[in-house]
């Protein structure tokens, strides 16, 4: 449903608002001081974590890129290389975040859709201790610069296998894992059981106004808690939104109803505009649409989604990035198509 100010905003499955589920989960969670391991409800959102996705421990952090971040930090030594495909976030979108910080370069692979594949692995190790040495390499799933798609699983397994016979640590920026398990049925622990750390958001299609995770083995998991503190991460009587972020968790089966919404949206377009899509590309609740098959310019498009209470990102390189989540419907996308038509 859109805001309650009539808005629908398109821009990402960043711009929800807490329900009033979560707002009364806030209002009543126990606290205490989390850097002692003090807070109940941070605790419990831990565990619950962990468990989703099958590892044994986990750390709540203020965002996913301190999630990442210190996932690389853990897993690298400076000088050393990550390797990631190239349109990876956690190289791309985070300032420079891994080669400040880490001290790390990446090695890329060019790939659509975020792949990786195992003969990527073995050409990249080839060199790799001649050339500067490759510490880890690293999932996103979903991949979001690929517009939402599903690194399949067998991949990632089949790949994951050939990087760990290398030696290599593993890392997976699952920003959007649960819209991968709601895509795909298959369930979070498989997903875990690829990759030595993960790291999820609860501030996307989950809901929650802050936070994320990063869950590992138990040894893997003090150590980053040890760097969260390193890098000010280190956060007190924060129960108060992890008590969101559990009901998003609790609640991350509503995902296929972002991707069924997304589905309409992506079939509407294609049939109004035609090769602005195919729907088929569009797997969870991205649609990346070729906004010059609109026929109009931004300027004319980007003036009647104001005057109309739309929002929505302008195109990059032609490409038109439409979200869904759970404060947009049905309404909010035909109001999208009548104020296009
Ligand atoms: C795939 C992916 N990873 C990491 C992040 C970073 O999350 P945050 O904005 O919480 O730092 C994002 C944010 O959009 C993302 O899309």
């Amino acid at each position: 449903m859109a805001f309650p100010d009539g808005l629908a905003d398109f821009r990402s499955d960043t711009v929800t608002r807490p329900t009033p589920a979560m707002i009364e989960a806030m209002a009543s969670a126990p606290v205490g001081d989390d850097v002692y391991h003090d807070d109940p409800t941070v605790n419990l959102l831990e565990e619950e974590s962990a468990s989703a996705v099958g590892k044994e421990a986990a750390v709540y952090v203020p965002t996913g890129t301190m999630g990442n971040q210190l996932s690389i930090m853990f897993h690298t030594n400076p000088g050393e290389e990550v390797l990631a495909n190239a349109a990876s976030h956690l190289r791309s979108i985070e300032a420079g975040a891994a080669q400040a910080l880490s001290g790390v370069a990446f090695r890329t692979v060019d790939r659509e859709g975020g792949q990786i594949l195992p003969e990527d692995v073995d050409d990249a190790m080839e060199v790799a201790g001649f050339f500067p040495r490759i510490g880890l390499m690293t999932w996103e799933n979903t991949h979001n610069l690929s517009g939402g798609r599903v690194i399949p699983y067998d991949l990632m397994k089949t790949t994951s296998a050939r990087a760990r016979e290398h030696g290599l640590a593993i890392h997976l920026d699952g920003a959007r894992i649960w819209n991968a398990v709601a895509a795909t049925g298959i369930d979070g622990p498989s997903w875990g059981e690829v990759t030595d750390t993960i790291q999820f958001c609860f501030s996307k299609g989950l809901g929650a106004p802050i936070g994320s995770i990063v869950c590992g083995s138990r040894d893997v998991i003090d150590e980053i808690r040890y760097l969260r503190e390193r890098m000010g991460g280190g956060m007190r009587q924060v129960g108060v939104i992890a008590a969101a972020a559990r009901v998003g968790l609790a609640e991350r089966e509503r995902l296929v109803e972002d991707h069924q919404l997304a589905q309409k949206l992506a079939v509407g377009m294609a049939e109004r505009f035609p090769g602005s899509i195919d729907p088929v590309d569009v797997e969870t609740n991205l649609v990346r649409i070729d906004f010059a098959a609109i026929g109009l310019p931004w300027e004319e498009v980007r003036d009647r989604l104001t005057s109309a209470a739309i929002k929505v990102n302008p195109p990059i390189r032609g490409g038109w990035r439409v979200c869904t989540h759970r404060d947009v419907d049905e309404s909010d996308v035909e109001r999208l198509f009548a104020t296009l038509a």
